[in-house]
């Protein structure tokens, strides 16, 4: 198999690449390890920044978005019993997010390839990147049993932090920056309206919880917990009652239960490969950079990523010139460190460590204290929610 660009995995990286790619008229081969299923049904993340809605409408894949997704206009933190809201436009010129879930994105996004855009194979798995150095990579893959390899101008690996492609860089040109928290999410589904109509951050002794949503009739809560939990020690009143506890306010607030229909534990870790270019083998994603999950940007980097991607790609096929391909790694990186600085300080502030003193404690309540209380403190954390711009 022959192709100008070749792209591992279908999630919202790959996927989004790929449409971008179509669009500008230039081919491209996806290759996905799992089948169409797992990818449309995983749940992860529910928030989309303004640029990435604008994104994903200008790549014609933002119908359905505009329609059922939920326009959000502020967030609320929750500390010592207190609510502090947090309006987002005030305070960004006008700035808001967008929940719609991942799983719908990449809905939206694999009708379309399926329908308009060049080969999507599921159940292909990239096994290696070979000659990255060279003017042509090659991806040996395993589709339905059979060994193939896919030849290509350029390969990108949007195949996740568990993926192939970072492996063939050499390990002389390979940095990575990593920290792994000593906390998880018990992240739930549940058939209830949402309690509240904007997100709720929530400190608390017990530790962080978070109310979230997917529709106006669907839930999607978390708790902090300890990392290699199992689903099966958290029976579903276990999980109501301590998310009732960790988010009760002073004021008449009530969480209301439903029934759970799904459940799952997600570590948490910062981490960033430099560079994200190697010769024609370039990353994106979560691939080449996780964040734990408190500032909602791991889906929204991803989608910065392959923006700048599919620019630099386009440029190189319409003038020749490779300067932004050149130039693709150090921009990604400057807005990649932005966003793990932020995650990484929303995390902090909200998760109460297992080994925490009560000075961490009170420095964790003077960090919110501080937001509440200064314009300027709240106007950073308005800025980073919705968004930093592209480079
Ligand atoms: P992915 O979505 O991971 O997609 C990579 C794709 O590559 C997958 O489909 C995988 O099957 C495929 N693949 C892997 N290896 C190969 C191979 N060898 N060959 C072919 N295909 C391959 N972010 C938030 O903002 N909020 C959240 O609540 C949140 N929860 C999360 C929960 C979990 C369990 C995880 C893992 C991530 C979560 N994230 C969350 C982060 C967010 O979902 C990711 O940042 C986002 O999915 C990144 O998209 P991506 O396309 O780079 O990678
Ligand atoms: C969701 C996930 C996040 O990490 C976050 O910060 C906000 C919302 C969610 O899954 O809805």
């Amino acid at each position: 198999m022959r192709t100008t660009v070749g792209i591992i995995g279908a999630g919202p990286a790959g996927l989004l690449l790929a449409r971008l790619l179509h669009r500008a008229g230039i081919d491209s081969v996806v290759l996905e390890s799992r089948d169409r299923g797992h990818v449309e049904h995983r749940q992860r993340a529910g928030i989309l920044e303004q640029g990435t809605a604008d994104v994903l409408r200008a790549a014609g894949a933002g119908e359905r978005m505009d329609r059922e997704g939920l326009r959000h206009d502020g967030i609320e933190l929750r500390f010592d019993r207190r609510r502090h809201r947090v309006d987002l436009p005030a305070l960004t010129g006008g700035r808001s997010v967008m929940v719609y879930a991942q799983t719908e994105v990449c809905k939206d996004l694999i009708a379309l390839q399926l329908k308009e855009g060049g080969p999507l194979l599921f159940e292909a798995e990239a096994l290696a990147v070979e000659g990255a150095a060279g003017d042509r990579p090659r991806i040996p893959f395993r589709h339905q049993g059979r060994e193939d390899v896919l030849e290509c101008d350029y390969a990108v690996g949007c195949d996740g932090f568990w993926g192939v492609a970072r492996r063939a860089f050499p390990a002389a040109l390979s940095r990575v920056f990593e920290r792994t928290y000593p906390y998880a999410w018990l992240g739930v589904l549940a058939d209830v309206p949402p309690s509240h109509g904007e997100l709720v951050y929530a400190r608390h002794e017990r530790g962080f919880a978070l109310l979230s949503m997917r529709s106006p009739s669907v839930s999607r809560l978390y708790l902090q917990v300890p990392p290699g939990t199992d689903t099966a020690e958290w029976p579903d009143d276990a999980i109501w009652t301590e998310l009732g506890r960790r988010l009760e306010t002073d004021d008449d607030w009530r969480l209301e239960r439903g029934p759970i229909t799904q459940k799952s534990v997600t570590p948490m870790r910062s981490f960033v490969h430099e560079p994200m270019r190697h010769g024609r083998l370039f990353l994106a994603g979560d691939a080449a950079h996780i964040v734990p999950p408190t500032g909602a940007k791991g889906l929204n980097l991803a989608v910065g990523d392959v923006v700048t991607l599919a620019r630099a790609l386009v440029h190189e096929r319409r003038t020749g010139s490779p300067d932004l391909l050149g130039t693709y790694s150090a921009t990604c990186l400057r807005r990649v460190w932005q966003a793990e600085r932020f995650s990484c300080d929303m995390t902090t502030m909200l998760h109460p460590a297992p080994d925490g003193t009560p000075l961490d404690a009170r420095l964790q309540r003077a960090r919110l204290e501080r937001i509440a209380s200064s314009r300027a403190a709240e106007t950073d954390l308005a800025e980073a929610y919705t968004g930093f711009p592209l480079g």
